[in-house]
């Protein structure tokens, strides 16, 4: 089959030019005496994507899981008891990660569609007078169910309370793409991943950790040794690495830090909201719905759309990848045929939005899903253009 295939996954994401060309350079000396010059303005501007001035950007090669494993292994010990929620796949993969390591795991299980409990933190986090709870967690965007929760409103309910817990975060999904603050919601480890909005390959954990978690790391003795925070930082501010780093990957991380500065950071929060949106009016034209149950958890980086009751999720997805090169989200684990998701973070416009609306409606067309054809492209193309003018004034 000819032409380009829509990648409408949420991550990995589309890769622009500028990332790619950066990339293809010949194999370098991370020994050589110059790598400094590239190195330390990199992490200083990977700090400003964090919006971190306090903290540190660390850059390990792996992928976001690894960047939960760090958060763990640095700054905890066997046996601590942490607050947790799952309220889809990954959420859960972080509590069962925090049970491998032995940690004493408070779980808060909430229904797939909805975000963190706050009421249930509020709870447990008032009767922990001892503070025996170490670490609170926050799946900031749940990929498997497009819900995005707020880290600020769990950062006001540590300080209401006065609790010293460290506050992890998973940004895999949101940072770089959807508003992140991690300094002004005082997270203590976030964690990212090349391949959603850093538009890159995946092959690093890029994670932000404040001062408060390096004062914790010094009382952890779970073992770590390849993610220890400590070797990295020291090497770093020489501008070197303790082990040998994905040279070819950072220097596409270079160019895809410019893109995301140039642009502004509020502008590409501006951005991911309105093709967001004219996603969720073609769901709503469709007669389908969205996975996020309240408007306060719809994720501007991905939608999960439910089917209704007898409609095969599965289909959509295999017709829409086979026979029209489009790849959309499988639904992960429970939601496994029931929904499929559309991934819009990361290098993307209007037409490619609209690219893969128009294969979810030729594939539904094809597996008899009932809809008037065209009802959600338009929908979403009736808001872009009813919007065009506040897409403009963010890039100027
Ligand atoms: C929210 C979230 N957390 C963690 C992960 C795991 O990251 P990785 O697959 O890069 O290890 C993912 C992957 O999609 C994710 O979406």
């Amino acid at each position: 089959m000819t032409g380009f295939k829509c990648l409408a996954v949420p991550g990995p994401t589309n890769m622009p030019f500028e990332v790619r060309q950066a990339m293809d350079v010949a194999l370098e000396d991370h020994r050589a005496p110059d790598f400094p010059d590239f190195t330390i303005p990199l992490l200083n501007d990977v700090k400003k994507i964090f919006r971190t001035e306090t903290g540190h950007a660390i850059i390990f090669p792996g992928s976001g899981t690894g960047g939960w494993e760090s958060a763990i292994a640095n700054t905890l010990n066997a046996g601590d008891k942490v607050l947790t929620s799952s309220f889809g796949q990954f959420s859960w993969l972080w509590v069962d990660m925090c049970s491998r390591f032995g940690l004493d795991v408070h779980n808060v299980e909430v229904e797939w569609g909805r975000g963190v409990p706050l009421g249930a933190y509020r709870e447990a986090l008032e009767k922990d007078t001892n503070h025996e709870i170490k670490a609170v967690l926050v799946c900031h965007n749940e990929t498997a169910t497009g819900v995005t929760s707020s880290v600020k409103a769990v950062r006001e309910l540590l300080d209401d309370l006065k609790h010293p817990a460290l506050l992890f975060v998973d940004g895999v999904s949101s940072v770089g793409s959807l508003e992140f603050r991690m300094d002004d919601w005082g997270v203590d480890v976030a964690v990212s991943g090349s391949q959603k909005g850093f538009m890159l390959p995946t092959g690093l954990a890029i994670v932000g950790v404040s001062q408060k978690a390096m004062e914790q790391k010094k009382q952890a003795t779970l073992p770590v040794c390849f993610f220890d925070f400590g070797d990295m930082i020291k090497m770093n501010a020489q501008g070197y690495f303790p082990y040998t780093p994905p040279v070819t990957l950072l220097r596409g991380l270079r160019a895809s830090v410019d893109m995301l500065l140039d642009e502004g950071l509020d502008n590409v929060a501006h951005r991911h909201n309105r093709l967001a949106e004219g996603v969720r009016r073609a769901v709503t034209a469709w007669g389908l719905n969205n996975c996020a149950q309240e408007a306060q958890w719809h994720s501007d980086t991905v939608t999960a759309i439910k089917m209704n009751e007898g409609q095969d999720a599965n289909a959509v997805i295999q017709t829409a990848y086979h026979d029209y090169k489009v790849s959309l989200g499988a639904g992960l684990s429970v939601l496994n045929g029931k929904v499929f998701r559309i991934g819009h973070l990361g290098w993307l416009n209007e037409t490619m939005v609209l690219q893969a609306l128009g294969g979810v409606e030729l594939a539904m067309r094809k597996v008899g899903v009932a809809f008037e054809a065209g009802s959600g492209v338009g929908a979403a193309i009736d808001f872009y253009t009813e919007t065009a003018a506040s897409n403009k004034m963010a890039a100027e």
